[in-house]
């Protein structure tokens, strides 16, 4: 019996381990888009495990409902590219690509739809809060409703075994892994079976913003940007969302809900107490601390202070040299995108002779339609 799946290849070449992620270039990146997955890619990236790591600014997806506005994508791709590069993305360890210079991708999604039913793109929840989001109710644009199916091509297309990405992408990659297998029970075992890397900690799976709505975004106004200069990230934090009933010093708090220690759970660890606030030797001890009663918002916030600062200062110290240098990042850019389009065409080749496509590559057929009409 054929083994199936032991050893994957792509246009002869033995595959790895694989990485694909990105993010839409409509904002710069914020500490959401940080705890919830760019941090982890910088982790991975450097832990040598995977063989290749694929990390695309998502423009074509973004337009998909920012068709009015590209000025707007365009002005963010190298936002985004400088955010990405600030926290440690190396270019000569991952490939940095823009999506819409892979034109393969396009021609993946074409026939991917072919896979996929209308109702079920209907159930995608995150597709279905988005439209809601943007009142599209009566007239979402096609390109918009249909663009799991174009992430399904992006992830594909690299032979991704690992997306690593927050908790709303889980609908995307759910949909893709129904695609592949789809596509290689219809065409034969060609495309690999992908799977979500989510953040292991829960305060990083989905980030509150500063005045702990649900989710940080740009028109609430409510983000903590990579970017942002120390004084701005202070002024942000002391304005931050705690537990409204906890009115005075001596009062009991409450930590559910509380912005504040959501950001603590994501990015304190026991030594920021050493540093900071020796007087607690962990997190749990100042949460207790502050459900008895007795600590005052303010120094909590301060000690968040201390540790976001600590965090970003890197990160902001890199952007700065790293803007110094534009061309440098678009040459960047180019070049991953060119090796991008070269993975991406071997899979589309191979899914081309699994779908029976590729006819003039093909001896055999031509081969076997000259007898048939010889015959007649
Ligand atoms: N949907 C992602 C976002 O909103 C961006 C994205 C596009 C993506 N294609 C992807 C993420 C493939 C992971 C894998 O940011």
């Amino acid at each position: 019996m054929r083994m199936l799946c032991a050893v994957r290849r792509l246009g002869g070449s033995t595959l790895g381990k694989i990485i694909l992620t990105g993010d839409r270039p409509t904002g710069r990146l914020h500490v959401g888009h940080y705890v919830g997955s760019l941090r982890r890619r910088v982790e991975l990236q450097n832990s040598g495990e995977y063989d290749k790591i694929y990390i695309m600014i998502a423009d074509a997806q973004a337009l998909t409902d920012n068709a009015d506005n590209p000025e707007k994508v365009r002005q963010n791709i190298i936002e985004v590219a400088l955010d990405y590069l600030s926290c440690g993305l190396d270019p000569s360890k991952s490939t940095l690509f823009i999506q819409s210079q892979v034109p393969q991708l396009c021609e993946l999604t074409t026939y991917y739809m072919n896979l996929v039913t209308v109702s079920r793109l209907q159930r995608n929840p995150t597709v279905k809060s988005e439209i809601q989001m943007r009142n599209f109710e009566a007239s979402i644009p096609v390109g918009f409703f249909t663009y799991p199916i174009s992430q399904a091509s992006d992830i594909t297309a690299f032979q991704a075994t690992t997306v690593p990405a927050g908790e709303d992408q889980m609908p995307m990659v759910e949909q893709t892994r129904e695609i592949v297998h789809k596509f290689n029970s219809v065409y034969g075992e060609t495309l690999t079976m992908p799977q979500i890397l989510l953040p292991d900690n829960q305060a990083c799976m989905r980030l509150p913003g500063i005045d702990g709505k649900a989710k940080m975004s740009k028109s609430l106004g409510n983000c903590i940007y990579l970017s942002d200069e120390p004084e701005e990230v202070r002024k942000k934090i002391m304005s931050m969302y705690t537990d409204p009933d906890h009115i005075r010093v001596q009062d009991p708090g409450k930590i559910e809900g509380n912005t504040v220690f959501t950001y603590l759970d994501a990015f304190c660890k026991p030594e920021h107490f050493e540093r900071y606030w020796p007087e607690y030797a962990n997190l749990d001890e100042l949460k207790a601390h502050y459900q008895r009663g007795g600590l005052g918002d303010v120094k909590v916030k301060k000690f968040l202070n201390n540790v976001l600062q600590e965090e970003l200062e890197p990160i902001r110290q890199r952007r700065k040299e790293l803007q110094k240098d534009i061309p440098a990042i678009y040459e960047i850019l180019k070049e991953g995108s060119a090796k991008a389009r070269e993975v991406a065409a071997q899979t589309l080749h191979d899914v081309r002779d699994a779908m029976k496509i590729n006819y003039f590559d093909d001896v055999d057929l031509i081969a076997s339609q000259s007898e048939k009409f010889r015959q007649d």
